[in-house]
């Protein structure tokens, strides 16, 4: 066979001789993941203990606040040192406007106390502030005539993280997508002297089927209809700049992109168009895929894992909010 590389002229370029060795490749890696980039989320429950499965989402459970801070001390010698909450209505609470989120005495506001208290500025605490594990109807926020009320939405998602921010979080991260949100909640947490409580947005979150499992966790799914009203098109990407800049206006510290998978475009959108910090969320839907793969011997967990919470930082994720994040680190993954 004739050699077509003979008349090619010497020496060539050769992107191989950055590869050629572990060593040498941990060097020259662009991208990196360690446990400072990371955050786990839980849901909690409205008791001092307990420890309730969840069938779609392996190895992550409903807690009790004893159980959780057990769980976050242990978590805290892996390097995790950031949580994000999701506070779990009582049996029978929830009523027509989702009055049981803005409960001083709530899931996640007795919780957030617990933690501090235990841990400090060890750990930061970032609390879900939404309506709809909280509302009979299941949408997140007011619901009037088959629609989701923008406007009047506002004071009880601003009253719920004025709850939050008395508990003493860190930082509470509003979920629902309503338009006005960041700035209500700002002024709201201001005006109670909780200047110093950060807000990261879910600046920009899709209507994705990607949450199914998380709604089964929280018990946040919507009675009637979807959320389609409210969370961005999965189709459009420039809208995401538009959310984000809005966001970034009315006060919001950090923005999320949501979910990170399907929306790595999206992420890197937002990290070229904001200065502000940017998370990524790597979703339910997203973890569960990759555990039942990995059940099945279909892939190596540790592996995928590895590559997609990789991918979400090359992307442009400065965090990565995610399931998988004690695994990751205690199994050595990164
Ligand atoms: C509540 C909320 C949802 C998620 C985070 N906050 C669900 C939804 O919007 O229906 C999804 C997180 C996940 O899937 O892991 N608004
Ligand atoms: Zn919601």
């Amino acid at each position: 066979m004739k050699d077509l590389t003979h008349d090619l002229p010497r020496p060539w370029t050769r992107p191989r001789r950055g590869r050629v060795s572990a060593a040498w490749r941990d060097l020259v890696a662009e991208t990196h993941v360690g446990a400072e980039h990371l955050v786990m989320p839980h849901f909690v429950l409205p008791a001092e203990s307990g420890c309730e499965p969840i069938d779609a989402l392996p190895d992550i459970a409903r807690l009790g606040r004893a159980d959780l801070l057990r769980q976050v001390e242990a978590d805290l010698e892996l390097g995790l040192r950031t949580v994000l909450l999701f506070g779990l209505a009582p049996e029978g609470s929830k009523d027509a406007h989702g009055s049981p989120a803005w409960d001083p005495a709530g899931a996640t506001p007795a919780a957030v106390r617990a933690l501090k208290q235990a841990f400090g500025d060890d750990l930061v605490v970032m609390t879900d502030v939404c309506l709809c594990g909280f509302t009979e109807h299941g949408h997140c926020g007011v619901l009037h005539e088959g629609r989701v009320l923008n406007d009047a939405s506002l004071a009880p998602l601003a009253s719920t993280a004025l709850a939050h921010a008395e508990a003493g979080a860190d930082v509470v991260a509003p979920s629902d997508m309503m338009d006005g949100r960041v700035a209500a909640i700002r002024a709201r947490l201001d005006a109670a002297g909780f200047e110093h409580t950060g807000i990261l947005s879910y600046a920009v979150k899709y209507a994705s089927a990607y949450y199914g499992p998380f709604r089964a966790a929280a018990k946040s799914a919507p009675g009637q209809g979807d959320r389609k009203a409210y969370q961005m098109d999965v189709r459009n990407g420039l809208e995401a700049e538009r959310e984000a800049e809005l966001d970034e206006a009315e006060g919001a510290d950090a923005l999320m992109v949501k979910p990170a998978l399907a929306f790595l475009d999206v992420i890197r959108r937002v990290r070229e168009s904001s200065p502000l910090p940017l998370f990524a969320y790597n979703v339910s839907g997203e973890y569960s895929m990759v555990r039942a793969a990995a059940e099945r011997g279909w892939v190596d967990e540790a592996a995928v894992v590895r590559e997609n919470l990789v991918a979400m930082r090359r992307a442009g994720a400065d965090a990565v909010i995610t399931y998988h994040a004690r695994a990751a680190l205690a199994g050595g993954w990164l």
